[in-house]
């Protein structure tokens, strides 16, 4: 990597401002956490400060609060979460920037652990506010950024702040970058890339630029049906971006011109709504019913595609294969799931719903490496610059 890392500074004694991605998911009911992986992924930099005696100042967004103060997105439950994870007391804040706040980052010893409150109760974060960062640049002698989720986005904590501190990587974002820029820059062959989700206007410009790296282009989830619908085939209710029917020919010209083996669904489960109460009935491609949706990818889809991806050396996955949040079309998501946790190659899962779908079935070990950023990844694979990377000190 060319940028700087946590490393490459000294940081005993010194007050290290850290950008996390503590944006776990919370019960919409209970606000308890659901998932606190992007807590423990974040652990290995906040321990090496603790290690190396800095005082460590933790800085994070939770949800969308818009710029004002949302009691049920406040930071303790994080805060307390961490600790127990760190075995560890951590302090915290009421507000991220402040006397009170300056008073408190005053009084840390080496290696206490502070965590402040949420950024983005503040609009002047997300509006990446000069004299925002200043107020938050204050607090700290050294500014690590380890937030791959946030990577993408120009803000306050992740962009503004570089201007007046020195910034370098987190172990974190540094892996990440490895990983996911390991499948760009030197991937083993075959190479296969996984891709679902809903939506093909998601996807588009990451096919476009991976089409020349990948040797296989394998196609499921909502996005299938774009694919074969300009194939010829009828698609019933489900969802075809008209707009982007064009672009997905190309797509089918380009993969054949490059060579890339491409891969859509043989079979499909489809059903006539998309609630729990529906039943599913698995049909050829041929004979997609012009009132059902495409909820899944069928028996003979996974078959095939299992039979591809055990040949790989790498994989790349992004999209679940069906409307995986309901348990009767989730076969197609979990049998996915299930092959690359035993693939004999490198794995690489795109973070989001499909991090989350592999957590939810405990293959988190099982893979290579697993994203903490969804659109993060995204940016990152579809070869656009992240400006929360760039703002760090090059080597
Ligand atoms: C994420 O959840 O992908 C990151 O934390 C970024 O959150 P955002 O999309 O609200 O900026």
């Amino acid at each position: 990597m060319d940028k700087r890392t946590v490393r490459d500074v000294e940081v005993e004694g010194k007050r290290v401002l850290v950008r996390v991605d503590f944006n776990v998911p919370l019960d919409a009911k209970t606000g308890r956490i659901t998932s606190d992986s992007r807590i423990r992924a974040a652990l290995s930099t906040i321990e090496y400060l603790v290690k190396h005696k800095a005082k460590v100042i933790l800085c994070s967004h939770l949800g969308r609060p818009g710029g004002k103060v949302v009691e049920g997105l406040r930071m303790r439950p994080v805060a307390q979460r961490l600790s127990k994870l760190i075995g560890l007391p951590v302090l915290i804040v009421p507000d991220c920037i402040g006397a009170e706040v300056e008073n408190v980052v005053d009084r840390l010893n080496e290696g206490d652990i502070l965590v402040l409150e949420n950024l983005r109760f503040h609009a002047e974060e997300e509006a990446n506010d000069s004299s925002f960062a200043q107020s938050l640049a204050k607090l700290a002698d050294i500014h690590v950024n380890d937030a791959f989720g946030v990577a993408h986005r120009a803000h306050a904590s992740t962009v503004g702040v570089s201007r007046y501190l020195p910034s370098v990587a987190g172990l974190l974002l540094e892996k990440e970058l490895k990983a996911l820029g390991g499948i760009l820059s030197n991937p083993g062959h075959p190479f296969a890339a996984l891709l679902g989700g809903a939506k093909v206007s998601d996807k588009i410009n990451l096919i476009q630029n991976i089409m020349d790296k990948v040797d296989l282009l394998l196609i499921g989830g909502g996005m299938a049906a774009t694919f074969l619908k300009v194939q010829g085939y009828e698609v019933g209710f489900s969802l075809v971006e008209s707009d982007k029917q064009t672009l997905a020919k190309q797509l089918v010209q380009t993969a054949q011109q490059d060579g890339v083996s491409l891969h859509l669904p043989l079979d499909v489960m489809v059903a006539e709504s998309m609630n729990t109460q529906a039943v599913g009935e698995i049909v050829s491609i041929g004979g997609i019913p012009p009132d059902k949706y495409i909820v899944d990818i069928g028996p003979r889809t996974i078959e095939s595609f299992c039979r591809e991806l055990v040949r790989c050396r790498t994989v790349f996955w992004n999209g679940p294969m069906g409307v995986y949040e309901i348990s009767q079309f989730a076969k197609g998501t979990k049998a996915m799931v299930e092959v690359m946790a035993t693939l004999k190659a490198t794995t690489i899962v795109g973070g989001g719903s499909t991090a989350e779908i592999v957590e939810d079935m405990n293959m988190t070990d099982k893979m290579t490496h697993v994203s903490t950023g969804g659109g993060a990844s995204l940016a990152f694979l579809e070869g656009k610059s992240l400006p929360g990377v760039e703002a760090l000190l090059d080597k």
